[in-house]
């Protein structure tokens, strides 16, 4: 039987991706310190390990074999890039050369890593392939711990990888989304605010930017299908973009999500944070030709969202 290693288990991404390894009948031992005070629960889970990636000894503790690792650990959402680029920083860079010394010292044959959309900050072409540069337009500015943590962590899983590994995947998810994904992305804060309006009497929300930014959603359903086929596939070292072209405006979005929740507020417009980007859709031909379809557009994927954050 398979035995995948997950870090970052106990998270949204990771914890459905966990379900998914374990519908396919894989081992799964999830790896988290539980930072996001979340825990994936699973009577079928292998092992749950409560295990800081910044603190090899700690890894050097985990016992037993594993044939892949996903690595997913990193401290995400954008309000912490801002709060926080020093913990961003260690955890992505000092974390992920941990997880790749492990791998080595644990005979891993194959590795799959997150990336993210934000390292292309603010593409030349768009729709965006996995060709487009990579960039950090300002060290200055702490949104950029993120995104250029990513970076590096890309160019050590390629570089240091090579000598370990016979599959090794980068892929880069753009705005994914669904029940339970924190409150830290675009959706639930829309929700959050719509929610809050109504329950102090207000007659509009506030969002930030002037509405006509861009983002393409995808939902957690889709983007899990994605990485099963990359994990199915036989691929050697190679980047993917996972995520939906469907794109759209912000403001969209929000007049979206009001319709669903029966209401129709005013929208107030607030000034963007610095560095963030004006437009973001992913080109996804390159998943696509794996068989990846998207099954959850955003009308359709917003509901059970939507649901979970009126009931939590
Ligand atoms: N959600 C998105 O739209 C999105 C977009 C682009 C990239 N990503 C990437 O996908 C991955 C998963 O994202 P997510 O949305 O599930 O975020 P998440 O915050 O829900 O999950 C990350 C998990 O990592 C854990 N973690 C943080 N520091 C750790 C440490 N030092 N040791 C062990 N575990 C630690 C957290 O406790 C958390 O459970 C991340 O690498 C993220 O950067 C997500």
């Amino acid at each position: 039987m398979k035995k995948f290693l997950v870090t970052g288990g106990d998270g949204f991404i990771g914890s459905a991706i966990c379900k998914m390894l374990l519908n396919m009948g894989i081992k799964v031992i999830s790896l988290d310190n539980r930072s996001r005070n979340r825990k994936f629960e699973n009577k079928k889970l292998y092992k749950s390990l409560n295990c800081d990636i910044t603190d090899y000894r700690e890894l050097k503790k985990i016992k037993g074999s594993f044939d892949s690792i996903i690595h997913l650990a990193f401290i995400n959402g954008t309000k912490y890039f801002y709060e926080k680029p020093e913990d961003v920083i260690k955890v992505g860079i000092m974390g992920t050369y941990n997880i790749l010394r492990f791998a080595k010292k644990k005979k891993i044959k194959n590795f799959y890593i997150s990336s993210s959309s934000e390292v292309y900050q603010t593409p030349q072409i768009i729709p965006t392939d996995e060709n487009e540069t990579m960039k950090v337009p300002d060290p200055y500015n702490p949104r950029y711990s993120y995104g250029s943590s990513k970076i590096m962590t890309e160019i050590m899983s390629i570089h240091m990888g090579k000598n370990i590994f016979k599959k090794m995947i980068i892929f880069r998810p753009h705005n994914v989304y669904g029940p339970n994904m924190g409150n830290e992305h675009v959706i639930p804060e829309i929700i959050n605010k719509i929610k809050n309006a109504l329950k102090f009497k207000k007659n509009y929300i506030k969002i930030q930017g002037t509405g006509n930014e861009t983002r393409s959603f995808n939902h957690i359903n889709d983007f899990v299908g994605g990485i099963k086929l990359l994990i199915n596939k036989r691929l050697k070292f190679e980047t993917f973009n996972i995520g939906n072209s469907e794109e759209v405006k912000i403001n969209y979005l929000a007049k979206k999500i009001m319709k669903k929740m029966n209401v129709n507020l005013k929208i107030k417009y607030q000034n963007l944070t610095k560095g963030s980007t004006s437009r973001r859709c992913p080109n996804i031909n390159k998943i696509k030709k794996l068989g990846y379809k998207i099954n959850y557009p955003l009308d359709k994927g917003l509901d059970d969202t939507i649901i979970w954050y009126l009931k939590n």
